[in-house]
């Protein structure tokens, strides 16, 4: 799985899921870019890593915005020579609506962070992993758009269509050296989301899976180092669950 001389990108790197994967990432070698709209978050992760011997560096960026998603990409490919895995993990939740109650804006933001950041970032590094015909893009969707889920279809919505993203982007550079592909976690511990529900919504969410617990962000960031890697050599366009079995297809 080693990673040497790879520059790896991890969106919402700062704290949850993305700060595990940057981690693992980092640990198996890659030049690891924390890349986060919580600034200060960005560097303490950042730090982290660089403390326990690796490298790493915080970038400020907001993924929703396009403008300084193609110049952030820009400059850390001109400091760092090349982006050879991006890690599209940066997401939200929104407040939980039933559709006709749901408002523009809330639909529209969680569009933006969700799905058409995965689009920014993956056009943004694209030109060089074309032009190095090697790149590991690895988006995190969530179980949530596989299975649709009540009163949150603007999360599910924007996850579903990370997923026919992934699947269209990976036929288009299949022949290039560049795999895509994309994790579907259910609920996952030690995250903002699992904080967010009360102790009866996370006893209801857990009651759908078989293993019975929640996934930890090192599950979900094995999953994703593996497609990360030199071993996903032959694997592209595939969505993989991490749901303790709750996923049925
Ligand atoms: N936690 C879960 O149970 C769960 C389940 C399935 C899928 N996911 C997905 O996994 C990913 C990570 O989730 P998490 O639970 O670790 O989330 P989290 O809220 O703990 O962390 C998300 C990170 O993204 C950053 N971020 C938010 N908006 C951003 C923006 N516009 N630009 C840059 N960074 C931004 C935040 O600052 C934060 O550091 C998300 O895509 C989420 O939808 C999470």
């Amino acid at each position: 799985m080693r990673l040497d001389n790879r520059v790896a990108l991890v969106t919402g790197g700062a704290r949850g899921i993305g700060r595990a994967i940057g981690r693992r990432l980092a640990e198996q070698g890659a030049a690891v870019v924390i890349a986060d709209i919580d600034r200060a978050g960005a560097e303490v992760a950042a730090k982290e890593l660089e403390v326990a011997g690796w490298k790493a560096l915080g970038y400020c960026l907001d993924v929703s915005n396009s403008g300084q998603v193609s110049v952030a990409m820009r400059s850390i490919v001109q400091a760092l020579g090349s982006i050879d895995i991006l890690v599209n993990n940066a997401g939200i939740v929104g407040e939980e609506h039933p559709v006709h109650e749901m408002s523009d804006e809330q639909w529209h933001r969680m569009m933006d962070v969700n799905l058409h950041a995965v689009f920014y970032c993956s056009r943004a590094v694209l030109p060089t992993m074309l032009s190095r015909k090697w790149g590991r893009i690895v988006n995190i969707s969530s179980v949530a758009g596989k299975e649709g889920v009540p009163n949150i279809a603007d999360y599910a919505a924007s996850k579903a269509g990370v997923i026919g993203f992934t699947k269209c982007l990976a036929k288009e550079v299949a022949r290039y050296g560049i795999t895509v592909n994309c994790v579907t976690p259910g609920l996952t511990d030690d995250t903002e989301m699992a904080r967010s529900f009360t102790p009866d919504q996370r006893a209801s969410k857990v009651a759908k899976v078989p293993m019975a617990r929640m996934a930890t962000p090192e599950e979900v960031a094995a999953v994703a180092l593996f497609l990360a890697s030199e071993e996903a050599s032959f694997v592209t366009g595939a969505i993989y669950d991490v749901t303790g079995g709750r996923s049925d297809y």
